[in-house]
């Protein structure tokens, strides 16, 4: 298969990659960039655990082409902390207690990041209507939602 020639960029950092045409973002991030933060699992859109930020909206990125982001922007958990400073999403997730296993803590950071910044004042609906498709084992939800609320609180105050 004939490999396409890609360049986009990905938390904050220029990149151009050849990938053939069947690949997902999904295997770009992880296997040809070794972003493992990124989780694999249904591989079919049904977990939402793949979820990353696509020119600034959430994407499951095992449903997109790795073709279709060139001349994108794509942000992945590893780009959340700047200069080794934790955002508000990640130290509110600390704080709540709102990770277990962490198997599913990319996708709802990610998720929880772009809330806060599109809705600094997000109600517990809008929060939970946020998440809702992506799948956690664990935590029961409500230390998630407390944590995205208390994050918001955080972004408030800056
Ligand atoms: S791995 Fe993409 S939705 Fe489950
Ligand atoms: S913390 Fe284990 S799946 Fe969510």
């Amino acid at each position: 298969m004939s490999r396409r020639k890609i360049r986009f960029k990905i938390n904050g950092v220029e990149k151009t990659v050849e990938v053939e045409p069947n690949k997902t973002l999904l295997w770009l991030i992880r296997e040809e960039l070794k972003l493992k933060g990124t989780k694999k699992a249904c591989e079919r859109g049904d977990c939402g655990l793949c979820t990353v930020l696509l020119n600034g909206e959430p994407v499951k990125s095992c449903l997109v082409l790795a073709v279709e982001v060139d001349g994108s922007d794509i942000l992945t958990v590893e780009g959340l902390a700047k200069n080794g400073e934790l955002a508000p999403i990640q130290r509110a997730f600390i704080e709540h207690g709102a990770t277990q296993c962490g198997f599913c803590t990319p996708a709802f950071l990610i998720v929880g990041h772009w809330l806060i910044n599109r809705n600094p004042n997000p109600s517990r609906e809008e929060v939970v209507e946020a998440i809702n498709g992506l799948l956690c084992r664990c935590t029961g939800y409500k230390p998630i939602i407390d944590a995205i609320l208390e994050a918001a609180k955080y972004m408030r105050r800056t």
